[in-house]
Order: C-alpha cells, then structure tokens, then sequence
C-alpha cells in the first residue's frame, strides 16, 4: 500500500504523516515514513537545490526537471524495495505535488508536466492520496510559523515566498486533480485542530486498509 499527502504549504501533511504513521505502527504495520523531494542522500541534495530561495534564478522546465530526477532516485532506492518487502509506504508529497505546483502553479502544459511524471514513476501510481484542503492564507502563516522555529537549519522557502496567487493556484489544482481521479483521492478538510484530522485521515486509512485486505 502506497499512500501520499499532498496540500499547500502548511497544509499539516508532516504532522498528520507522522500522526497516522504512529497510528499503524501501534497496530502493529510496518510502516516506511519518506518525503519528497529527497527521502535519500542523492535526492536530499536535489532537494536542497529545489528549496533553495537563494535559487532565484531558476526557471520552471529546470524546476520540473529536477523534481523528476529526484523521484527516480527516490522510488528506486526507497520506495519500491519497501514496497516489495510488504511494508505500508507513507509519502509526504509526491506526483501530484509536481502537477499542481508545476503545471497549475507555475503554468508548464499539463502534458510535459505528465511526461516527465512518467519517465519518475515507471508505472507506479500511490493507492490513496489525502489532500489536506486548508485555504492558502491559513496554509502559509503556519508554514511560517514553522520557518521560523526551525531556526538555524536550511530555510527552505522558495516556496513559500511566491504570491497568494500562485498558492491559491496550486490549493484550486490540487482540487481539480481530486475531481478527476475521486478513486485514489480523499479530500480531507484541514482548518481543524491536528488531532481531530488525524481522526478523519486514520478513518479514511483504515477503511482502505480493510478493502484492500478483503
Ligand atoms: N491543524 C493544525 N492547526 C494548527 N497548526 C497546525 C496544524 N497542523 C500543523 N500545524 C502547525 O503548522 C506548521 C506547519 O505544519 P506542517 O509542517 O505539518 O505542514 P506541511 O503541510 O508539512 O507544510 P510544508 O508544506 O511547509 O512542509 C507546523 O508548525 C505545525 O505544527
Ligand atoms: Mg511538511
């Protein structure tokens, strides 16, 4: 079972992954928790290139590219040798994440965009998908708030410091990607306090959990 979160910035998707991880782990699943981009060393170091707001310069094919490359390297190393050791694989990110920032966001044509999600992928698509929907002025203050905690350590805000339009692009494509493929996607509403959406993503989780074991 491949799962991913997907959302804006500060939408929660790193508190709730390790709020659901803990949850399957308590029933006894093995659980692989990974991110994206990065999850490995060399993906780590595209990773830091990506967020990089010094990288000011970057144009959105490089962008698109770059992503591409670290997922290949991500799935190859990580995801797929868990996956086939029977482990439930938990996404902080992944495909649609480049569609909505990279095709909605930034305005690349949907069709380069799944291209170049082809060439990563090879074929494997995640099982469900929570999108945790938060409006995008909600989604930024808490990612800042989250910058600013960090401290001293790599700021990775490149992001972040695009308009509210952009952000408010990327929340819309994010929604019509759910339309479109309402199988693999949950919607889940993300204003709420973090342990009453752990309850609904746990909910959601375990109703695919049985499904699939039937
Ligand atoms: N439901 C919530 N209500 C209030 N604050 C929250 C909620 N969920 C997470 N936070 C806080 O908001 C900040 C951002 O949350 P988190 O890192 O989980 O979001 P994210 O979607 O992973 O963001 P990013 O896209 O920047 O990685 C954190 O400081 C976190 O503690
Ligand atoms: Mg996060």
């Amino acid at each position: 079972m491949f799962i991913t979160f997907e959302g804006i910035e500060g939408s929660g998707k790193s508190t709730q992954i390790r709020l659901l991880a803990d949850t399957l782990r308590a029933g006894g699943a093995t659980v692989l928790l990974t991110r994206e981009p990065g999850g490995c060393p060399v993906a780590d170091r595209i990773r830091a290139v990506l967020l990089d707001a010094e990288n000011r310069a970057m144009v959105a094919m490089t962008e698109l590219m770059l992503y591409a490359a670290a997922r290949a390297q991500h799935l190859a190393e990580v995801v797929r040798p868990a996956l086939a050791a029977g482990a439930i694989v938990l996404c902080d990110r992944f495909s649609d994440a480049t569609r909505a920032y990279q095709a909605f966001g930034r305005g690349l044509p949907r069709e380069t965009v799944e291209q170049l999600n082809q060439l990563a992928c090879d074929g494997l698509a995640p099982d469900l998908t929570l999108l945790l929907d938060c409006d995008t002025a909600t989604g930024l203050e808490r990612a800042r708030s989250r910058i600013e905690a960090a401290g001293s350590g790599p700021r990775e805000e490149r992001f972040e410091l695009e308009a509210l339009s952009f952000h408010q692009r990327v929340r819309e494509g994010y929604l019509r990607l759910a339309a479109e493929e309402p199988e693999r996607f949950a919607v889940v509403p993300a204003e709420g306090a973090p342990a009453e959406i752990a309850v609904a993503v746990a909910a959601i989780v375990t109703g695919r959990l049985q499904r699939s074991a039937v």
